[in-house]
């Protein structure tokens, strides 16, 4: 792969080496950014000509469809300090740029507890909140004090406390009203002294086998949630994928009981008071989907909410795939699944 150097623009610039779903698409303009005081300067460049802007983590919640007509920008930032801290917890402020599960091993070995269930989940941290990841009965938002980041449109300094970000299953401000219009630069995270942890999400109370949770320590948690996902998510260097391709789709409690009364064995999760979440998965399998491949695509063999390729699909394979899933699914249960991914281009 060439080398590219921060802040210094490159055009025409392949993104399969940039995102973990690897599909064949350039981006018009590509500039890696390694220190926060490369931004203005890059952004003031391509000011007049109004580009869409897309900002790159590691990539692996992003999907080229198609060629970028505008700037990527990918944020190579690091650096972590703490910025305040008490007996009860600290708060610490995160370069974007930090790998999500580098930091997360960090915190652990400091014994600042809380992301141990967010454990091996790829990409960055600045990315973490976009999307507001989520794993094993946690959400990043649960521990997120405020976010740091520039105004794309003013090149100004701009923060979002917790509440204003707007945080739900699987969304935030980031991913909707703001996207490529802010760019996130630090994120401060409140993380406990104290070990409050959760197993309760049934693949880790199958893993300790035990519900004395008295007995575990928040890196066994960690560690457990490592084996687990390794053995039923593909490794994007071997398999190429972005991890979970739709949200679980979300019905109200009366919907739910009907589905649940024609499909005893549906798993269905308490959400929100008045509606349930159901597995998407469990839909997919059901449909048929799980290991069927179609131009070289298929929804993967041990888990049929990752959407996987063998290395030849375009972007419009990918698209139409994805497209049949969810025709699919509809005309079976009613429910229409949503992408979790970000998929930049699109087709009719
Ligand atoms: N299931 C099937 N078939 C399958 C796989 C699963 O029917 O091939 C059913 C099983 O009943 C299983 C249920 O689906 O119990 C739920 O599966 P799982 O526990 O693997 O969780 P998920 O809902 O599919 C969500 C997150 C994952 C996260 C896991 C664990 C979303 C979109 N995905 O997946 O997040 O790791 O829970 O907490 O919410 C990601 O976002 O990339 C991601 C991996």
């Amino acid at each position: 792969m060439t080398a590219f150097s921060g802040g210094k623009c490159h055009e025409f610039t392949e993104m399969q080496p940039f995102t973990t779903m690897a599909l064949p698409a350039t981006a018009r303009f590509f500039c890696p950014i390694f220190h926060d005081d490369e931004i203005v300067p890059v952004l003031q460049q391509f000011y007049k000509d109004q580009l869409p802007i897309q900002i790159l983590g590691g990539g692996s919640n992003t999907i080229f469809l198609q060629d970028f007509p505008g700037l990527v920008l990918q944020i190579k930032t690091t650096g972590i300090e703490v910025v305040s801290e008490t007996a009860q917890d600290v708060v610490v402020r995160v370069a974007a740029g930090e790998n999500w599960d580098s930091f997360v091993k960090y915190s652990l070995q400091r014994e600042w507890f809380g992301l141990e269930n967010l454990a091996a989940i790829p990409g960055t941290v600045g990315a973490a909140p976009v999307q507001n990841i989520g794993a094993y009965g946690r959400e990043v938002s649960q521990f997120i004090e405020r976010i740091e980041g520039i105004d794309l449109d003013s090149f100004c300094r701009r923060d979002y406390t917790k509440l204003e970000s707007s945080f739900s299953y699987r969304d935030s401000i980031f991913k909707k009203k703001v996207s490529g219009r802010f760019l996130i630069q630090q994120v401060l995270f409140r993380l406990n002294k104290k070990e409050i942890l959760d197993t309760s999400y049934p693949d880790l109370k199958n893993f300790f086998n035990s519900p004395e949770t008295s007995q575990v320590n928040a890196i066994q948690i960690a560690n457990a949630i490592r084996d687990i996902r390794s053995k039923k998510l593909p490794a994007p260097e071997i398999i190429p994928n972005s991890g979970s391709f739709f949200q679980n789709p979300e019905v109200t409690e009366d919907v739910a009981s009907a589905l649940k009364e024609r499909y005893p064995e549906m798993p269905l999760y308490n959400h929100r008071p008045g509606y349930k979440k159901i597995a998407a998965a469990w839909l997919i399998e059901f449909c048929g989907w799980k290991g069927r491949w179609q131009n070289h695509c298929s929804m993967y063999d041990r888990h049929a909410l990752i959407l996987i390729h063998d290395g030849h699909a375009s972007g419009k394979e990918l698209y139409h795939y994805m497209t049949e899933v969810i025709e699919s699914v509809f005309r079976v249960f009613q429910i229409e699944l949503v992408p979790e991914v970000n998929m930049i281009g699109r087709f009719t």
